[in-house]
């Protein structure tokens, strides 16, 4: 055998020693409870109750014992083992209280305090005066129908009459869209939708065609190169200008309440013929009710109806169109675009949810 070997057996011998025994123990007590975390108490209890420590080695020895000596070695070293891990789980409890304790107090929660709420939003004033003008409308039995913005030359203008010469046509007004070939324009108007609707259903037909659109203005206090209009289109047997009249003041009455009222003024667009511009009896006005611009009208030009697909000789129709921003304008008292258009919540809130 060599030297070491009989060192280990004296180790092995000693480990069943009583002082051993209970200095292991002694040891591992004294260590649990100086362990102030679990984590230390992980460490500690490797080292004194783990396959390692030294209660572990005096168990392990047992087995080398002869047979008469094992009972008593073994209920000795079982007695140790025991006191080590009620010590442990005693402390073992006593740190996870301690744990959770301090947790709760940590993670306390005080209902008094003000709560943190992401602010709320707003709909823009231009969405709700749009959605409550297409409710007159649908009201009154019409469909609301969409149009591109992104639209053909011919729809924006040829389809309604507007000839390649027409000023409307020219660069100053038009947002034309590269190359130039592509014959395709942001639309300045939604009047293009009418040609659509058009040449796809057959009459009668009456539609309301909310939307946005563009011209080359620079934004000011009264222009925006991007803006929203409504069109109106009726086609059927026998309308006649009267009904457009009707149309309108009936328009104008819910939107401005029941003493306002329209004048119709003659005036020319290629696409209506006759034509006429459209005055809003505004009571309501800001320093006394007053006479306001609000847009165009007039019955379908016959040269639209048949380029359109529609015998004019059998269907007459009417058409008008108003801007969004102009009708939000004198409707509230807004003096400046460019409120409507930058997007500052503080102007929308102004409006609440209703317009
Ligand atoms: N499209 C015209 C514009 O933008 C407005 C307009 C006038 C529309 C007469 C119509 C109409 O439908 O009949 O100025």
């Amino acid at each position: 055998m060599s030297a070491s070997n009989k060192d280990s057996d004296q180790v092995a011998a000693n480990a069943l020693s009583a002082d051993f025994v209970e200095k292991a123990v002694a040891a591992a007590l004294a260590a649990f409870d100086s362990a102030k975390t679990l984590e230390e108490l992980k460490a500690a209890r490797l080292a004194h109750a783990g396959d390692k420590s030294p209660i572990a080695l005096s168990n392990r020895e047992i087995g080398a014992l002869p047979p008469a000596a094992k009972a008593d070695a073994g209920a000795r070293i079982g007695k140790a083992r025991a006191q080590i891990n009620d010590a442990l789980k005693v402390r073992e409890e006593v740190l996870l209280n301690e744990e959770e304790s301090r947790m709760l107090a940590h993670e306390q929660v005080d209902v008094s305090l003000a709560a943190q709420t992401a602010p709320r939003g707003a709909r823009h004033p231009l969405s709700l005066i749009m959605e409550r003008a297409e409710d007159v409308f649908v009201a009154m039995g019409w469909d609301i129908v969409d149009g591109p913005e992104l639209e053909a030359e011919w729809y924006n203008f040829d389809a309604l009459n507007i000839g390649p010469n027409h000023p409307a046509r020219s660069m100053q007004d038009t947002f034309f869209v590269a190359p130039e070939d592509s014959h395709l324009v942001l639309r300045t108007h939604t009047s293009p939708v009418q040609a659509r609707t058009m040449l796809t259903r057959k009459p009668p037909i009456y539609i309301a065609a909310p939307g946005k659109v563009f011209r080359t203005d620079e934004l000011d206090a009264t222009h925006s190169p991007a803006f929203h209009q409504i069109e109106g289109l009726a086609i059927d047997k026998g309308l006649t200008m009267a009904h457009l009249r009707g149309t309108l003041e009936h328009f104008a009455k819910i939107m401005f309440g029941d003493e306002a009222k329209i004048r119709l003024r003659p005036s020319f667009f290629p696409f209506t013929e006759p034509s006429a511009e459209l005055d809003l009896w505004f009571p309501a006005a800001k320093g006394g009710a007053k006479w306001i611009e609000w847009g165009g009208c007039g019955m379908v030009n016959p040269l639209v109806l048949q380029a359109c697909g529609i015998d004019s000789n059998e269907y007459s129709g009417f058409a008008f169109g108003m801007g969004i921003e102009r009708t939000l304008m004198f409707r509230h008292t807004v003096t400046d675009m460019r409120d409507m258009v930058e997007g500052d919540i503080r102007f929308s809130r102004q409006f609440g949810m209703d317009v």
